[in-house]
Parts: C-alpha cells; structure tokens; sequence
C-alpha cells in the first residue's frame, strides 16, 4: 500500500524472506539504489538483529520487520540521538492511533506497553565529516503475533484483542515517521526532546535498576545531548552510555 507522504515509503522493496532488512537496506545503499525515504520490507527475517548483539525474532508474516533508509546530514553527530527520539516517537504516535494510550518509550528506543516489549528500533548510521550521512532506521513491531517466546513480549493485537491490517499499519507508520523526521529538519529539537521524555518509561518514578551488576535505587531525571540516560542515585545525578545501565522489570 502507497503511504499518504512526500517522500517516506514511496520507494519499496519488498522481500518474501531475507537476514535482516538492515543489512539489505545497506546493499541498496552500496549500489546507489536507494532514495530518502526507501523502505525494505520482509515477512520473514532469518537473522533479524536486535540492539547490544541479540537476535530479533518475529513470528512470519504477523509483524513489522522493515528499514527505512535516510540522510539526516542537518544533524551533527553530537546530535544522532534526536533520531532515536523522532523514530520511537513515531512508532508511539501510531501505537496510539491504533487506541492504545499507554504506550511508552524505554530509553533508548524499546516501545513498551506497562512492562512489556511491543518493539524495537536499531539505528545504523553511516558517519563523515562530523555528519550523518545515511542512517538505516531498522523497526520491528509486534502486530498480530500472540505466542512468544519471552514472558515480556507482547503485540497489538495480544492487548488490543484484535487483527489489525499489516498493509495499512505499514502505511500509517510511514506517516507518523514522515512526519516526526520533517520536525527534526526543521530543527525542532526541544519539542522532541519534550515529548520523548513525555513518554519516556519510568521517568522521574523511583525504580530499581542495575549498575556494575549490582541493584540499586534511583530516578530518571531526563537525557543528555549525547543520548546517555541521567540518573538520580544516591543523591548523585550520574550519566549512563547503553551498555552501563539496566532496569529492573
Ligand atoms: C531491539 O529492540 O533490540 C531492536 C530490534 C530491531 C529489529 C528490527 S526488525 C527490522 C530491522 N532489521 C533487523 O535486523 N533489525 C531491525
């Protein structure tokens, strides 16, 4: 289906089965045959890849495995974090158009309803001259899947109790993303930052989480320019990279 957009979704590929979207949305790039906007689609990912080196899996044909390929050069590098925050608050805003209001972003960009994973996002950007160049925008969302492997998965129609139309959700989705990445050109940084941290996961809520392998309490307090995760602990506020910092659920 031909999303309602200028430029997002207009070109697809689509692929019965393949690795990772990702990884055919950078051979399209390698060969010049991508526009701002393409969009990989498959049914089916044989080694779908999430964040931190884990697999992504996803029942075929019940979900959203795709890649969005862009060229967010007006960003700094500084600056790669306010597409992590565009793309997740797109994944939300069309979360809620299906009616579902208590959808959340867990930092960085996992979507989550209460206290399970809906979807993922993973960012793969191709950096020079203190630009991004290209980014791959990879998402999975969990549509009509409702047998997981993992007790902290779950889909839009395991919580919303019906099918919804893959074609026509794909399209939305490409238009809430059209739409939050023309307001980060615009340079509407503030206004992202605010409603990621509007919706984001445990904020400003006291809560247990893990540091150098050890529980301990704090609050999340916001996000830094880099993306690092600032965290009240110990009446300390201390800045977390991905790999330093992990929730408790
Ligand atoms: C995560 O939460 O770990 C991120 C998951 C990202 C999964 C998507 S599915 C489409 C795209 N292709 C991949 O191989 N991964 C992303």
């Amino acid at each position: 289906m031909v999303p309602n957009t200028l430029f997002m979704g207009q070109q697809q590929y689509f692929l019965p089965t393949c690795d990772s979207t990702n990884t055919e949305a950078q051979k399209l790039l390698n060969k010049n045959e991508a526009t701002e906007g393409c969009v990989v689609l498959t049914a089916q990912q044989t080694k779908g890849r999430g964040q931190r080196g884990n697999n992504w899996e996803a029942e075929p044909g019940k979900n959203i495995t795709l890649s969005v390929i862009l060229s967010p050069s007006f960003l700094l590098v500084r600056q790669q974090f306010y597409l992590n925050m565009a793309v997740s608050l797109a994944v939300l805003d069309l979360v809620r158009e299906q009616g579902l209001i208590q959808g959340q972003v867990k930092w960085p960009n996992d979507l989550y309803v209460q206290d399970r994973k809906l979807g993922g996002i993973l960012i793969e950007n191709t950096i020079s001259n203190q630009k991004i160049q290209q980014s791959i925008v990879g998402i999975g969302l969990n549509i009509n899947q409702t047998n997981f492997s993992s007790p902290t998965a779950t889909s839009l129609a395991a919580i919303l109790e019906r099918e919804l139309d893959l074609d026509s959700v794909v399209a939305q989705l490409m238009e809430y993303l059209e739409k939050r990445y023309l307001e980060l050109r615009a340079g509407r940084l503030a206004k992202i930052k605010f409603d990621y941290l509007r919706a984001l996961y445990r904020y400003q809520e006291p809560h247990l989480f893990v540091v150098n392998g050890e529980q301990v309490p704090g609050q999340i307090q916001g996000v830094d320019e880099e993306g690092k995760l600032a965290v009240e602990v110990a009446q300390e506020l201390r800045f977390f990279g991905f790999k330093e910092i992990g929730f408790v659920i």
